[in-house]
This record gives structure tokens, sequence and C-alpha cells, in this order.
């Protein structure tokens, strides 16, 4: 696994008060009541359970590729008492899903960590055609008081090109303070 990968002892501040309530992540891409969702990259859940809540009659599915986040999440979700999430571990370019099993997909602060951008192509089959995909990361055109550094963050453009190369189509992109997002349909 590569260096960059966000360090686990350091989940705290993926929940912390200085964060963005996920409000502003739903404003993007909306969440019905019975959406199916893969939270790609889930970390502690920051985005998980406020989904589960609003996706009352569906499911999400809360994957991270490190053993560490996945035991904390199962840790959450056992105070959090959510019955409509599942934890996975996944693999760096394998998601343990069936093929077009979601309708929605966030990947929050988790486009930078890939190792290999053949993952989207993973993200690309466990979703059902015309589904929604949302990318949220940091942008590397900005400097930032927080945040991985420069050399590992990608531009909005690259964002952009590199869900088109995965045969997304684009639907919207726009930038926040510290973040660009980018909205694709599969
Ligand atoms: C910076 S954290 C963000 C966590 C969460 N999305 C949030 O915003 O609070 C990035 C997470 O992505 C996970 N991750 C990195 N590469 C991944 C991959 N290929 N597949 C699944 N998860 C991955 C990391 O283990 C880490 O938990």
């Amino acid at each position: 696994m590569s260096g960059h990968k966000y360090d686990p002892s350091r989940a705290d501040c993926l929940d912390s008060e200085e964060r963005k309530r996920p409000e502003y992540i739903f404003s993007l891409l909306k969440v019905e009541e019975d959406d199916v969702i893969l939270d790609l990259g889930a970390g502690t859940g920051f985005l998980t359970f406020p989904a589960a809540e609003r996706a009352k009659r569906g499911k999400i599915y809360a994957v991270d590729v490190q053993e560490e986040m996945v035991k904390k999440l199962e840790e959450r979700l056992e105070e959090h008492g959510a019955k409509n999430v599942e934890v996975l571990l996944s693999e760096e370019t394998e998601i343990p899903l069936p093929d077009s099993e979601v309708n929605k997909t966030f990947m929050l602060n988790v486009l930078h960590e890939l190792d290999d951008f053949s993952t989207l192509n993973e993200v690309h089959r466990v979703m059902k055609k015309n589904g929604g995909l949302l990318i949220v990361d940091w942008d590397k055109q900005k400097v930032t008081k927080n945040g991985p550094p420069s050399h590992v963050r990608l531009t909005k453009e690259e964002a952009v090109e590199i869900l088109e190369e995965k045969d997304f189509k684009m639907i919207d992109t726009g930038s926040t303070q510290d973040h660009y997002w980018v909205i694709g349909e599969r």
C-alpha cells in the first residue's frame, strides 16, 4: 500500500468540529429514501451515518481498504445502531460488491489516496446505469491550512479527465474554499 493513505491514528480529525457538516455534500448529490449507496473510502463514517438516516429504506455500503478504518467503522455502527449500513473491507482495486449494485457513490477525500485509478473501473462496475458519482477532494491549486501535501493532490481538471477516461459522463463540477467537486454519471 502506498505511503499516502490516511493515517488511522489521526481518525479523530475526520470527525472534528472544524469539518463542515455533510449537508453541503448532500446539496451536491441528493440522497433519496431508497438509494443504495457506496461510500468508498468511508474512513470513520463521516458521511456514512448521515447518509443512512436519509436513505431510510435503502442501504449504505461503507467500504474501506484499511483494516483499522473498518474496525472503527464497525464500532461506530454498533454505537449508531443503523440497520441499513454494511461495512466491507476492500482491496485497492477490488470492491466486494456485485455488478450494478448501487445507484449512488460518494468518494470524499479519497481520489488522491488511490494507488491506481483502475479502482474507478470497479466503481463503474458496481454502479447502475445512470447512477451518480460524487467526488470531493483537496484541490492541488489551493493553498490550505490542512489536508494532504500538494504533490499527492489533483486538480479538478485532472479529476474530470480521469472520470471521462473511465466512461463516466460529466454532469457538473465546482469548487469550495479548499476542495473541488465533480459529479459523474455512470
Ligand atoms: C482522508 S480519508 C477520508 C475518509 C472519509 N471519506 C471522510 O471524508 O471522512 C480517506 C479514506 O480512504 C480510504 N482509501 C484509500 N484508498 C482506498 C481504496 N482504494 N479503496 C477504498 N478505500 C480507500 C483510506 O483508507 C481512508 O480511510
